[in-house]
């Protein structure tokens, strides 16, 4: 899930930037680094990028539908490759270099596992890998929901890519990245992060079915931006909670003799939920409501019907917050102070919850007054800083330069 380890991504957030494009350029940045570094220019630059989810929570390990953006945030890697089937890479984040040989992959520590992971995933897979060395460097801000672990997967993915050059099928990556969390680092998230920040294209969001992963473009409506709002909280424990909530879905579609909640309609679940427990039966509700909000929210993007898909993503939060319990106080004051804005169409927490980001779908020419408004309103009450994302969607991992 969204929590690689410490010290990856961004620095602590402190600062209002309502338009992270001001911010360093990260493209000249890896360049001067990796020129600094080894002496002349990388022969590659890959980057893949964090995604916002509009719609669709908690319901991919359900074999349910989600609506996510790949971003215009991303982890990038510079590179060269290298003839003796090491891999070596410096991310700008941490002291310590990812450094091990492809002919034996054996466990590492801290972020370092990612790049291992997803060697040994794609090796595993029967891709052939040829080593490579660079920098990394990454513009995510870590474990605020923005899927800055799947980013930092698929930009390596991609770099394996750049030296060994089999053919590309962002699908089959994405799985490949999965396969990292599940059972290289041991944990239980679903298919979304990998999905759009291998899949993503600019301008819209993708239709995800989880469970055949068929995925459908869908259009953000005309004149809307999303706006990310980083409540500049994160919590511990995330992990755990994840996981319970995985288990208590599982609970819910064995109580309804099914592979997964995705197979159980509105219609059952009334007729059939007084004889489940109340906490099994409220985390089933959000499930089965959220799918249905998720297709519904795709026909109002279709239609360009802004102000439905800012009802429903309400409705999400509001069940995200009571049935799912996923939410914390500072993400549901966010997004109140989000909604009462003028021109806000919706607004919701995003991600795996508990802390970190929420996202509004705002109309596009106000997004710079509505961005100040709400980092001055959320800092007056809780007195931390919000970071401020005016965020563009954009494609999936990509080689950029060659
Ligand atoms: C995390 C996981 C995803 C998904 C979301 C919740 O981001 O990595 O697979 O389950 O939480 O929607």
């Amino acid at each position: 899930m969204n929590n690689p380890p410490p010290g990856f991504g961004n620095s602590p957030i402190n600062t209002t930037n309502t338009d992270h494009k001001t911010m360093p350029i990260p493209h000249q940045r890896i360049t001067t680094e990796f020129q600094n570094r080894f002496g002349e220019s990388p022969a590659f630059i890959v980057r893949a990028p964090g995604r916002v989810n509009l719609i669709g929570e908690h319901t991919d390990y359900n074999d349910g539908f989600v609506l996510p953006v790949a971003i215009d945030l991303f982890t990038w890697i510079a590179l060269r490759p290298r003839n003796d089937g090491r891999v070596h890479v410096h991310s700008l984040d941490f002291s310590q270099p990812a450094d091990f040989s492809l002919g034996e992959i054996c466990h590492g520590e801290g972020w370092e596992e990612y790049v291992r992971g997803v060697a040994w995933a794609l090796q595993g897979k029967g891709y052939p890998l040829r080593g490579w060395e660079g920098v990394l460097v990454s513009d995510i801000p870590m474990g605020a929901g923005l899927s800055s672990s799947a980013a930092l997967e698929l930009s390596v993915a991609r770099a394996f890519w750049a030296v060994s050059r089999w053919d590309w099928q962002p699908t089959e990556i994405a799985l490949s990245a999965k396969k990292t969390e599940n059972e290289w680092l041991g944990l239980q998230t679903g298919i979304m992060d990998q999905m759009i920040s291998a899949n993503g294209k600019d301008g819209h969001a993708l239709l995800i079915d989880c469970r055949d992963l068929s995925s459908r473009l869908v259009p953000l409506p005309d004149d809307t931006a999303i706006v990310v709002l980083d409540t500049a909280t994160r919590r511990g424990l995330v992990d755990s909670a994840y996981n319970e909530r995985v288990s208590q879905c599982k609970i819910a579609s064995n109580f309804f003799g099914v592979p997964a909640l995705r197979d159980v309609s509105l219609k059952v679940f009334e007729a059939r939920s007084g004889e489940l427990e109340p906490l099994i039966q409220r985390r089933a509700r959000h499930v089965i409501t959220e799918n249905a909000r998720t297709l519904q929210a795709a026909e109002a993007m279709q239609a360009g019907d802004a102000i439905t898909l800012g009802q429903l993503m309400h409705a999400g939060h509001i069940s995200l917050r009571d049935d799912y319990e996923v939410s914390s106080e500072e993400l549901n004051l966010m997004v109140n102070i989000a909604q009462s804005q003028p021109g806000c169409f919706g607004a919701r927490m995003t991600g795996g919850g508990f802390g970190g980001c929420a996202a509004a779908l705002v109309q596009k020419q106000v997004t710079p007054v509505f961005a100040g408004e709400v980092a001055v309103i959320y800092k007056k009450h809780i007195g931390l800083q919000p970071h401020v994302y005016i965020c563009h969607p954009t494609n999936g991992a990509e080689l950029v330069e060659e």
